[in-house]
């Protein structure tokens, strides 16, 4: 059996670690960060086990560390996540993601009629709620809550 304290995934020295993602949204935060462009180290875990979230996944990006303004873009599919910032293979500060005031694309509309479902035109919202997250359209000013968002 396994020991609790082991690392699953081992540790590293100098960037990201991405802790508590949900294991079903793991790869759209690989897709919204865009690390499957760039060239630095990525190692990840997936379905590992968590009190709070069944299952989650972590990713460590070596040598990267994100704006905020970059990582608050995966609140809408990882609201729980954690991040270490590595240096010197030291955690010099922990972070938490915060649902910004605006999202551009990752989002999909609701409303069928939206301009942004049938032509290719970015989805913008305005965050009207960021309890229970509740997004309303730039352009069609129709709300997309939690229950009918869907992740482009
Ligand atoms: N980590 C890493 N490389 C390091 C140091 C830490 O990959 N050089 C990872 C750890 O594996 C862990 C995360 O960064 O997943 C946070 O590290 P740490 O704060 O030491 O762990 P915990 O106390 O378990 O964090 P928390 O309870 O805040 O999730
Ligand atoms: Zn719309």
């Amino acid at each position: 059996m396994k020991e609790a304290k082991q690392m699953s995934v081992s540790a590293i020295e100098n960037g990201t670690v991405i802790d508590h993602v949900p294991a079903k949204n793991l790869f759209k935060v690989i897709q919204i960060l865009g690390l499957d462009r760039i060239d630095n180290q990525i190692t990840f875990g997936t379905n590992l086990e968590s009190k709070k979230l069944g299952r989650k996944a972590i990713i460590k990006i070596t040598g990267v560390f994100f704006e905020d303004e970059d990582i608050n873009r995966i609140a809408l599919v990882a609201p729980d996540a954690k991040l270490n910032i590595i240096r010197d293979y030291e955690v010099v500060e922990k972070k938490v993601v915060e649902v910004p005031d605006t999202i551009v694309g990752i989002a999909k509309c609701m409303n069928p009629k939206c301009i942004t479902n049938f032509e290719s035109v970015t989805t913008r919202f305005r965050v009207v709620s960021k309890k229970n997250v509740s997004l309303k359209c730039h352009y069609c000013e129709k709300i997309t809550t939690q229950e009918n968002m869907e992740i482009i």
